[in-house]
């Protein structure tokens, strides 16, 4: 087991995700003691679970690891007492199977074959409206752009007040400590999703009175599990929604191009052979692993690669190991498009609350490879990239890229 001393004391140090130096820590946890207990944190105790397969056996087992709100619920800070947001990630069933079947046929196979070209046709307009022969934000101008929008037809909000929704994004995920953090109190960030909640609420009323249509809010309005939830739940919900479909993704889409960057003999392979699209998506979620862990708490007694797991305990899965795990796949260092078992990663979790939008961000993204790859495209870095400070998130808030005319 290793020396405590020579650990980070605490894995969810926002600065090791900002300076992007978490990589050593967690491939000598995964060799050393791949289930390790850290007796003190700002966080208080906890156990990092780095091995893939460790971290399958706490996800797939959810009767142990309890995701439930009012156990902390899913990051490695408790939620405020007395300000916690309740939402699906945050239930275990039978309320989460409930509130999750609600919501889940916008991303229903047949719902996704029909915004295909919908998609398409803004992600065309959005890379054609890009500069030539001068620098700009990828994140602002791509990535950020395509999210909003595709998350204002979701929730048919209005498309003119997108970037409400990526601000409310970043409200709900802000480490308030952050220099450069978007709120810097807990009281700042729950005014703004109280406002965030005022404006849905408008909608909400429309479409519960309206005959149920295909969008989130009216699928909520009219579904029995979420149609009188109290406010917190409502907050808890929208934000969800809101995170899940936003950051998640936008972070996948400049994490994308970064790697490629850093490994032109990839992007030459699938410039060669689009038909590697699709592999080249999973292989940008792995690579980037936008979530970089989820929190369970055990509801009994257990035991997990030997280690005695107490009633109580606090259990962190740090997906951005399991993706990293030697045991799991073959040299994970590497960035591999023609990678076997591709989709087997961790970045969209497993079990129960496997992430319910995995297959609506694979294909926005297969998209906007596909016709930056139909434009030949040829996108440099142009310099250095601005990492979230956050424990949770594994985002970048802003990356300058040059495309040469
Ligand atoms: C690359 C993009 C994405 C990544 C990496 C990602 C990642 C995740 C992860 C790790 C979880 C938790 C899984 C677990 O606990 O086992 C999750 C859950 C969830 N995601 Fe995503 N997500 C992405 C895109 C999306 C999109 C586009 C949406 C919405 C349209 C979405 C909505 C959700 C929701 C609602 C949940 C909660 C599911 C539940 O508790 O049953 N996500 N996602």
């Amino acid at each position: 087991m290793p020396n405590s001393a020579d650990l980070p004391r605490d894995l969810g140090d926002p600065r090791l995700y900002r300076e992007d130096s978490w990589r050593p820590h967690f491939a000598r946890l995964r060799r050393e003691d791949p289930v390790h207990y850290h007796p003190e944190s700002p966080y208080g105790p906890y156990w990092s679970v780095t091995r893939y397969a460790d971290i399958m056996k706490v996800e797939l087992d959810h009767g142990t690891y309890s995701s439930a709100s009012q156990l902390g619920g899913i990051q490695i800070a408790d939620q405020p007492q007395g300000e916690e947001l309740p939402n699906f990630i945050r239930m275990d069933p039978p309320r989460h199977t409930a509130q999750r079947k609600a919501v889940a046929p916008i991303v229903a196979p047949s719902n996704l074959a029909n915004m295909e070209g919908l998609i398409r046709e803004r992600t065309a307009v959005v890379l054609g409206g890009l500069p030539r022969g001068e620098t700009f934000d990828w994140v602002d101008r791509v990535s950020s752009e395509l999210t909003a929008m595709m998350l204002a037809t979701l929730f048919d909000f209005p498309q003119a007040d997108r970037r409400k929704l990526t601000h409310w994004s970043d409200v709900a995920i802000a480490n308030i400590e952050a220099e450069d953090a978007v709120v810097k109190s807990q009281a700042e960030r729950m005014a703004e999703l109280r406002q965030m909640a005022g404006i849905m609420g408008e909608l909400w009323k429309e479409r519960a009175a309206a005959p149920p249509k295909f969008d989130l809010i009216s699928m909520m309005a009219h579904a029995e599990a979420t149609r009188a939830m109290p406010l917190n739940e409502f907050i808890g919900n929208f934000a969800l929604l809101i995170v899940g479909g936003n950051d998640t993704t936008r972070n996948s889409m400049t994490g994308g191009l970064m790697a490629l960057a850093e490994h032109p003999d990839q992007l030459a392979r699938v410039r060669a052979d689009r038909s590697l699209v699709p592999n080249l998506v999973s292989e940008i979620i792995r690579w980037q692993t936008p979530v970089i862990h989820m929190r369970r708490t055990a509801t009994r007694d257990a035991e997990l690669a030997g280690k005695a797991i107490a009633k109580g305990a606090k259990v962190v899965m740090w997906y951005v190991s399991g993706n990293r795990d030697e045991a799991a796949m073959a040299e994970p260092e590497r960035f591999d498009v023609e990678r076997p078992k591709v989709r087997q990663h961790l970045a969209f979790g497993a079990g129960i609350h496997r992430c319910v939008g995995d297959r609506l961000a694979e294909m926005q993204l297969r998209i906007l490879w596909e016709e930056i790859l139909a434009r030949d495209l040829r996108i440099e870095i142009a310099g250095p990239p601005v990492r979230l400070y956050s424990n949770f998130i594994r985002g970048i808030r802003s990356l300058p890229v040059v495309i040469r005319a």
